[in-house]
């Protein structure tokens, strides 16, 4: 194992801030700007087996393609043979499992709503560089004290088959974490978008209730109830949940994809409009925050960069949202909404870049759930990825 102050690839290493099944993951200094970054470096007995090479590798390679707030970003890869490792952005933070096994759900409530709306917005961009997350979980969701928030671990993460490569696509083994896994991501079906949103909502839920919407006997006993069983809401055990919040998260996680939202810019706009806990407060600041029940009139405030061509309501839309679903005065669909000035240029979407894929066979050997081998046993309270 790697020590703390061992110099590795011209990086210090200064805390060790995680070890996990296959990697560590170290705070590290560079000497020269004394700037200080995180470091995934596979462990000595993994830095020789390829498939975990594949998964960090492709981790590395799908990360510094990526540049958004709420991403953690991934500056450069070093793929020598003994410390195979990557180097990404420093955030001083925990994971959002931490905080579940701390029982902090003071700091959950308190933070709700910027930790969903910033977690969806990473990975509505994501999405829309055309990379499906696939691992979306506590685990990988960093948040800090101020709840800041960024999405991490894109071991297991691919950019869908496209066009004649959809012909080619091989069902294989599932990888995901059985609890946050879609129906369809447990079939190994070529995914979307919509597979992160339906494990975005089991977290959700497991953020909100301290409990995952499934759990099982055995891995295939839970698998096969992403498939069967209708999740309770989860009003059900946190009374303090709005009825509109749950009722939104089991919409979330309808088994079949084309009942769920299109995609996160839909989840964030019905997010937007409801509350998540009874006792919910909207100050004056906040109004922003509820454009879809706040007046058109008050969302229009800021400096206004879209038009709805309809009834000439102009308004403020974010750079990572683009244009809503529908006018929040008239109600005139999408199309008839259109972009002003130069705001057109923040607004859009990123384009999906033409980079050369990675092999959709590489990566994400940390879990590889097997439903037909179903039998061993699995604690309920504890199903996830690492266990299994
Ligand atoms: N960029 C980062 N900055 C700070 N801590 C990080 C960073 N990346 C990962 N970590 C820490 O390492 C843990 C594991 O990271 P992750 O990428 O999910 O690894 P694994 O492959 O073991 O699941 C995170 O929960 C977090 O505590
Ligand atoms: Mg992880």
């Amino acid at each position: 194992m790697a020590e703390v102050n061992e110099l590795i690839g011209g990086y210090k290493l200064r805390t060790l801030l995680q070890t996990g099944q296959t990697s560590q993951v170290f705070e590290v200094v560079e000497p020269h700007s004394n700037r200080h970054f995180a470091m995934k470096l596979l462990l000595p007995e993994a830095s020789s087996d390829a498939e975990q090479r594949r998964a960090l590798f492709n981790e590395a390679e799908v990360g510094v393609k990526l540049a958004h707030q709420n991403v953690i970003r991934i500056f450069k890869v070093n793929r020598s043979p003994e410390t195979p490792h990557f180097i990404m952005e420093f955030f001083p933070s925990g994971s959002l499992r931490l905080r579940l096994q701390a029982k902090d759900t003071k700091f959950i409530r308190e933070h709700a709503r910027k930790i969903f709306k910033e977690a969806a917005t990473g990975l509505a961009y994501m999405n829309a560089m055309g990379y499906v997350h696939r691992d979306v979980k506590p685990d990988n969701i960093l948040v800090n004290s101020l709840g800041d928030t960024k999405i991490i671990d894109f071991a297991i993460s691919k950019k869908p088959p496209t066009g004649f490569a959809r012909w080619f696509h091989r069902k294989q083994r599932p990888q995901g974490t059985p609890s946050f896994m879609s129906p369809e991501q447990i079939r190994d079906e070529i995914l979307d978008g919509r597979a992160d949103i339906y494990s975005y909502a089991c977290t959700l839920y497991e953020l909100t209730t301290g409990r995952k919407p499934f759990t099982g006997s055995t891995q295939g006993d839970l698998l096969s109830r992403h498939f069967t069983e209708k999740p309770a809401p989860p009003s059900m055990y946190n009374k303090d949940l709005t009825d509109e919040f749950a009722a939104l998260i089991v919409k979330l996680m309808a088994k079949k994809k084309t009942d769920r939202p299109a995609n996160f810019h839909e989840v964030l706009m019905e997010l937007r409009k409801i509350k998540i806990y009874k006792d919910e407060k909207l100050d004056a600041d906040m109004e922003g925050e509820f454009p879809g029940r706040s007046s058109p009139e008050s969302a229009a405030k800021d400096t206004p960069n879209a038009e709805c061509l309809k009834c000439k309501f102009k308004w403020k839309v974010r750079p990572t949202e683009g244009l809503p679903a529908k006018c929040s005065k008239c109600g005139a669909p999408r199309n008839q909404l259109r972009l002003i000035a130069d705001a057109k240029q923040s607004t859009k979407e990123p384009p999906a870049r033409p980079d050369p894929e990675p092999n959709p066979e590489e990566g994400g050997q940390k879990i590889q759930p097997s439903p037909a081998a179903n039998s061993a046993p699995i604690n309920p309270d504890d199903i996830d990825i690492d266990s299994l």
